[in-house]
């Protein structure tokens, strides 16, 4: 059989290149930004196999310009970019990296509520501008962590995981979500199921862990902004449209909640005239929230191990689409 032939989006760890080039002949997009949409098209004419990024835009038109594709893995545990009813009609499998990166994205949550809450940015920032003149009673001020409220929506892996962390500082937690977790789960983290809007209304600190779908689209808007406690911290690690930002930006500015703290923008990345980066009480980063190294590695080798069980018409470990396999 000939070697397949594989087209990598982006530099990802050795490892994981060492892994597909002892079975593909690989050609590497090594720019730090994504390949243009018309690129891609070119770049995948004659590949058997595709390893791709949420930043690429994975649609039938893509499919149609690379007939031979017969795999395609993407290093995220989202894929939102790629139309997989698509790739299911053409019978191609395709591949992502759940479970890996939970515990590392509510490590992240988890870091910008402390962040927000306790000013570390502003903070950080006003020491190198020369701005630490003295201690002062009333500076820097925010709300306690410890004992506060989280309210959580979306209890799935990640929102689980925060709910865990915030154990260690005795946070009652709320919780919304369509899926209701069993009552010993509950139990066990002092969870409490209500309705979203007790949720925003009765919560200190919001954090949001839903997937992005039609439904979840500006969950959070001018309604729910103003639910929401005047001192409240709300947090996304999740997918930036979740968050109207428009709706966002008055109500920081405006006082209807306390702080925000965002690694996820719409659009990412988020442009440099948005009015949200003129607020000192919003944080955000830049789409990091599964940047650890072990983190990192691991969904680039699974997605390595992805692709290749595509290439070798094997099952894919992690498959979005396993409906392909009963064709
Ligand atoms: C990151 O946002 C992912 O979906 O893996």
């Amino acid at each position: 059989m000939p070697i397949p032939k594989v087209f990598i989006a982006r530099r990802i760890f050795q490892e994981a290149l060492d892994m597909i080039s002892a079975e593909a002949d690989v050609e590497l997009w090594s720019d730090e930004l994504p390949p243009p949409y018309e690129t891609l098209l070119q770049k995948v004419a004659n590949v058997d196999g595709l390893l791709c990024l949420l930043t690429d835009k994975i649609d039938a038109q893509l499919m149609d310009a690379a007939p031979n594709l017969r795999s395609i893995s993407q290093i995220a545990v989202g894929f939102e970019n790629i139309d997989v009813e698509e790739a299911t009609r053409r019978g191609i499998p395709v591949g992502y990296t759940p479970g890996v990166l939970t515990g590392t994205t509510a490590d992240m949550a988890f870091a910008l509520l402390m962040a927000a809450a306790r000013r570390l940015v502003e903070g950080a920032e006003a020491v190198r501008a020369g701005k630490w003149k003295t201690w002062h009673p009333l500076h820097y001020l925010g709300p306690d962590v410890f004992g506060g409220t989280l309210g959580i929506l979306g209890m799935g892996r990640i929102g689980l995981e925060m709910a865990k962390r915030a154990q260690g500082f005795d946070m009652p937690i709320l919780y919304y979500d369509v899926y209701r977790r069993p009552k010993d789960v509950e139990k066990q983290y002092n969870m409490t199921y209500a309705p979203i809007d007790t949720v925003l209304r009765q919560s200190d600190f919001v954090s949001v862990h839903v997937n992005l779908t039609p439904e979840t689209y500006h969950l959070i808007s001018h309604h729910e902004l103003h639910l929401m406690k005047s001192n409240a911290v709300l947090i996304n690690a999740a997918r930036g449209p979740v968050i109207d930002p428009a709706a966002l930006y008055l109500a920081l500015k405006e006082g209807q909640i306390g702080f925000a703290a965002l690694d996820v923008t719409e659009p990412e990345p988020i442009t440099m005239d948005d009015p949200l980066l003129t607020l000192d009480n919003c944080i955000i980063v830049p789409h990091i929230a599964s940047a650890s190294v072990p983190t990192r590695l691991r969904m680039s080798t699974m997605a390595a191990e992805n692709l290749l069980a595509g290439l070798n018409g094997q099952p894919m470990p992690n498959c979005v689409n396993p409906e392909v396999y009963e064709k």
